[in-house]
């Protein structure tokens, strides 16, 4: 006993469930589904346990009615009567929008033209064809004044508009997206947090040959102004993520680090910069006069 309603309301059950997952999940102006490709198992869940809920109340639905006495359900079928007239419109809609000849009256339209015994018929355009040819019209008409006419704007600022758009978009991402920092974009972090975070990688990965206060054993010094590599937070991130020189003993970090981290951890190693700690390696390298 499948009603209209029921197909309604599964409809809107699942279009719920769509804007339910959509939008309680924060992913920015991303789609939660492009984000978190494990929505769609969720939603695919959703989906089946209300088409179960459905079918249950459909299975409800039909023990009630026959549990009914006889005088009402004559007023149940009155209802789903009513309910069939919506279904009688939307198919009386559907044949006006085609307004096709049945085929049993072909005979009334049928055109004199015989070409080797293949006949023509005159049918009229399908209406919603015409109704969007009308649209196309009126949707030119429009665009040519607002475009030809006043031109509110042209293709070109568009373009111009849409790339200052991705720009800043671009700049956003980068702003938020840490993991991308390379070489060329490391900047020397400052916030507290970032700092405590390189300390702790620092005393993970590095006082075995720095020695805890940046004094350094096997590594160099890392507290003077002195730099065999460079210092600076490009030079000191490069040397972290690449390693020194040759057999000297300092790895690349790269594998082990993210791009983050070692920005992290160059930044803590600058900010030791001046602290003099007690027996301290001698300065090796060049006097670093960059302002980092
Ligand atoms: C196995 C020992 C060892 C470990 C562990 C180590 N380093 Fe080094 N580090 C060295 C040596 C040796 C050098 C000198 C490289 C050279 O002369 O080319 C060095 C050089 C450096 C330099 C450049 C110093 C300069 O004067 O240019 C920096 C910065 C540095 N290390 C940071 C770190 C950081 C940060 C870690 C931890 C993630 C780390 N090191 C872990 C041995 C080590």
């Amino acid at each position: 006993m499948k009603t209209i309603g029921s197909y309604i309301r599964l409809a809107l059950f699942v279009l719920l469930a769509y804007l339910l997952i959509e939008y309680t999940v924060e992913t920015g102006d991303q789609s939660t589904f492009m984000v978190y490709p494990i929505a769609w198992l969720v939603f695919g869940v959703a989906v089946l346990v209300v088409v179960a809920l459905e079918i249950a109340v459909e299975a409800l639905n039909s023990v009630l009615y026959k549990a009914l006495p006889e005088d009402k359900k004559l007023g149940f079928e009155a209802s789903q009567a009513e309910e069939s007239k919506v279904m009688l419109w939307l198919k009386e809609t559907y044949h006006k929008m085609l307004d096709k000849k049945p085929i049993e009256n072909e005979d009334e339209i049928i055109l004199d033209h015989n070409y080797d015994g293949i006949k023509e018929l005159d049918n009229n355009l399908p209406p919603w064809w015409t109704y969007l040819f009308y649209a196309t019209i009126i949707f030119a008409v429009v665009y040519m004044v607002r475009f030809h006419i006043f031109v509110d704007y042209t293709q070109h600022e568009e373009f111009e508009m849409e790339l200052a758009q991705a720009e800043k978009e671009i700049e956003e991402y980068k702003r938020t997206a840490k993991d991308l920092i390379d070489i060329n974009t490391v900047t020397l972090l400052t916030d507290a947090s970032d700092l405590t975070a390189g300390e702790n990688i620092y005393m993970q990965n590095c006082i075995a040959c720095h020695k805890a206060d940046g004094g350094g054993s096997i590594g160099p010094n890392l507290t003077d102004e002195y730099w065999i590599l460079g210092g600076g937070v490009k030079n000191v991130f490069k040397t972290i993520s690449e390693g020194g020189r040759d057999g000297k003993g300092m790895v690349a970090w790269k594998q082990t680090l993210k791009p983050l981290e070692m920005a992290q951890v160059a930044s803590y190693v600058i900010s030791l910069g001046g602290t003099n700690p007690e027996g301290a390696k001698e300065p090796q390298g060049d006097l670093w006069a960059g302002n980092e």
